[in-house]
């Protein structure tokens, strides 16, 4: 793995908690995005050469929508880039991890993504990342 590429933050209200962030990092967002198959809309923040992301619920099934529930607002998942996401996918499950999902699947701001169940973790949703090419 090579470096946190973001920190994913759950929140309610996505405009009320963009606005906290503006305010608290002192930048403006550079970003938002739906992405569909996760049912989030998000806003995505840069802190030097650090992001972070917010993640509202765009229905109630969403897994944000779920998280919130059980645990209220606060941060989600720890994203790491990654040069080979199946590489890396293949080397975690050798080791033990469990994968939430099999194959890399399109998630925000231009990433193949695949997420650890953080039961293995110590309770961290891991995120793996990889820039995704575009031709
Ligand atoms: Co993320």
């Amino acid at each position: 793995m090579k470096n946190i590429e973001h920190i994913g933050i759950a929140v309610k209200d996505l405009e009320q908690s963009g606005g906290l962030y503006e305010r608290l990092l002192g930048s403006p967002c550079y970003k938002t995005e739906e992405v569909p198959s996760e049912g989030v809309n998000t806003a995505f923040f840069k802190v030097g050469e650090n992001k972070i992301e917010l993640l509202a619920a765009t229905h109630d099934e969403s897994p944000i929508a779920r998280f919130l529930e059980k645990r209220g607002e606060g941060i989600h998942h720890i994203a790491f880039k990654v040069a080979d996401i199946l590489s890396e996918m293949e080397r975690l499950k050798s080791e033990g991890f469990v994968l939430l999902n099999e194959v890399p699947k399109q998630g925000a701001d231009q990433k193949l993504v695949c997420f650890v169940h953080p039961k293995e973790t110590g309770g961290v949703l891991i995120e793996l990342c990889q820039d995704l090419l575009l031709y």
